[in-house]
């Protein structure tokens, strides 16, 4: 890094968001962009709402390469772009921004990553239903992928249940899914043997649950939460219950390999998402 930093012929990849201060995306993608021998280096931003335009055009100005988004920029970062993939138009919000000739190319990779972390897990058995607790951007990328992967049921719950059915009847098209909206307090009573729960939504993390606590937990229902680095009531009890869990881990390091094949124009599989999934790691046990 250090002769990197000497040089003056580097490119530069961004993380844009608000907050961004303990995001693992610069450690992961920095450590993929030296295994790759890259002279790119991955920096964190923390961008206001009002500033991001700017800070997006100055980016392109200044020659970068390309930036992810986070919260709470994803649907701006969506309406600046040029040009955007098929997946981000059917999430409407992206999390990958590739500058290409003074272009702006949006993707989201939000919910592949999320599937792929998924698959580590389960195989490539896919649930026959799947319960998702929120209606966010973050809950648009699983649908999305749920419904790309054609998971028969999927049951959508929030706490403002019109949000909610807006979700539902944007993603109808995708007709082999059946696709409904139930009320966040019938959460327990939607629970079944081997069913998929993901639980989207940030409410948690300050120890309250968004949701009825079950004190059942059916045998092979598997809990998959974006959330990483801290346990959620939610996620304490299933394990509490014997229940398996799964955090964001997986998801973020999945959305940052595909993010690097995009920026660099390589196949996924020569990005080393094994290694960035070690260092995540490490540095979330440390
Ligand atoms: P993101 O892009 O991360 O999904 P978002 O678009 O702001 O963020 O969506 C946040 C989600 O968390 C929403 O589903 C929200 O529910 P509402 O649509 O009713 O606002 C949900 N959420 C946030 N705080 C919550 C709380 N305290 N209890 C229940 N749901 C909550």
């Amino acid at each position: 890094m250090e002769d990197l930093l000497s040089r003056a012929d580097l490119r530069t990849l961004w993380l844009l968001g608000h907050p961004v201060r303990h995001s693992l995306s610069p450690l992961i993608q920095n450590a993929a962009l030296r295994h790759l021998n890259q002279a790119i280096i991955y920096q964190a931003a923390d961008v206001s709402v009002e500033a991001f335009e700017t800070a997006v055009h100055g980016l392109v100005a200044l020659g970068a390469l390309g930036a992810n988004v986070t919260v709470p920029h994803k649907e701006a970062a969506f309406r600046i772009c040029h040009q955007r993939t098929p997946r981000a138009e059917a999430i409407g919000a992206c999390n990958v921004l590739h500058f290409s000739q003074g272009r702006i190319l949006g993707d989201n990779t939000d919910g592949s990553g999320w599937w792929r972390g998924l698959t580590d897990l389960l195989g490539r058995t896919v649930p026959e239903k799947a319960v998702v607790v929120g209606a966010g951007g973050a809950a648009r990328a699983v649908v999305y992928a749920l419904a790309r992967n054609e998971v028969p049921e999927i049951v959508v719950l929030n706490r403002t249940v019109e949000r909610a059915e807006a979700l539902v009847r944007e993603f109808l098209p995708y007709a082999l899914t059946r696709c409904y909206v139930r009320p966040l307090e019938s959460f327990p009573a939607q629970l079944s043997s081997d069913c998929l729960v993901v639980q989207t939504t940030s409410a948690g993390l300050d120890g309250d649950s968004p949701l009825p606590l079950p004190n059942h937990w059916p045998p092979g229902a598997v809990l998959s939460e974006l959330i990483y680095g801290k346990e959620t009531p939610l996620g304490r009890a299933v394990k509490g219950l014997g229940g398996t869990v799964q955090d964001g881990l997986a998801m973020l390091v999945y959305q940052a390999a595909e993010s690097l094949a995009l920026w660099l124009g390589r196949p996924l599989e020569e990005i080393p998402a094994e290694l960035m999934m070690e260092v995540a790691r490490q540095k979330t046990s440390a």
